[in-house]
């Protein structure tokens, strides 16, 4: 149907088409005769892609727990950025948000308020009770991989708990509830409900996306969605979900000084966890988390 059954598989595995993804794309232009959005040939990783991916994953899961491991009250964003930087640089990678577009570090650091893209500072010293989400990406040999955590500083309100726990669950049940020839809309279903559940609102306008060849790919994923709907998750592709999940309202604002930080419009808190999953034939492989 797209190549000769006979010919190499373009996945480059060396396999001839029919011993190969043959059946594999005939099943998923029956989805798209049946209206089904349907990802396109380039967001279907190789097999040396997918290597690739978990290679850079294991290097940003390395520099998450070194930030575990050192992140506590008095310390500056700056240290952090130069944490992240030299572990990233001495495993031989590069970290992806420096230069990015013009991002200025190497980490993204979002402090209570803040949904996501703090920039590291020394003028800002984690305090006591803070939550703070620590959002690493890496590129290892041209691939890409992302992942965040929350840490909480010290002694912390019985309320920031609460909302850190919680988004850690929205991002589980968002990632359970992926599964092969399934749908991106069950993702944010799943994240969606057991946010409301809790009394807590998601961001809209931010979202996880594709990711490996590039930093940000096709699709968009958002965290709140219908069952069923949207496109057709297959084999080969992988995501990110990464929840920000609000104590308020929805409604974000990005700085106008610095162009990149985005926060919470009524100033209450934010908290957001992120892995980089591969999609299999039986469910997921979590690349970064
Ligand atoms: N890591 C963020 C994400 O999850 C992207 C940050 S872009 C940056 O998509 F330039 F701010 F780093
Ligand atoms: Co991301």
């Amino acid at each position: 149907m797209f190549s000769n059954r006979n010919e190499k598989c373009w996945c480059g595995s060396g396999l001839k088409y029919k011993k190969c993804h043959l059946e594999f794309d005939e099943k998923i232009e029956s989805y798209r005769l049946k209206g089904h959005e349907v990802p396109s040939r380039d967001l279907i990783k190789s097999p040396q892609d997918i290597e690739g991916i978990r290679k850079s994953g294991e290097i940003n899961n390395g520099v998450l727990d070194l930030v575990a491991s050192k992140i506590k009250a008095g310390m500056s964003t700056a240290d952090i950025d130069k944490l992240v930087y030299d572990y990233t640089t001495e495993h031989g990678a590069i970290p992806a948000p420096l230069n990015y577009e013009g991002f200025p570090k190497s980490v993204c650091t979002s402090i209570n308020n803040e949904v996501c893209h703090g920039i590291p500072d020394e003028s800002i010293i984690l305090q006591d009770g803070d939550i703070v989400n620590v959002d690493v990406s890496t590129i290892l040999d041209g691939y890409y991989s992302d992942a965040s955590r929350m840490f909480m500083i010290g002694e912390v309100s019985e309320d920031a708990k609460k909302l850190v726990t919680v988004a850690r669950e929205c991002m589980i049940k968002g990632i359970e509830a992926i599964k092969p020839w399934g749908f991106l809309g069950d993702i944010g279903a799943a994240c969606g409900e057991h946010a409301h559940k809790n009394g807590y609102s998601v961001v809209r306008a931010l979202g996880g996306h594709g990711v490996g060849n590039e930093f940000h790919e096709d699709p968009f994923v958002a965290h709140i969605g219908k069952k069923g709907t949207g496109m057709l998750l297959v084999p080969g592709m992988v995501l990110t979900v990464e929840p920000m999940v609000n104590e308020g309202t929805y409604d974000v604002f990005v700085d106008e000084v610095n162009e990149w930080t985005i926060y919470t419009a009524d100033d209450k808190l934010s908290a957001q966890w992120e892995h980089t999953v591969l999609i299999t034939e039986t469910g997921v492989e979590i690349l970064a988390k």
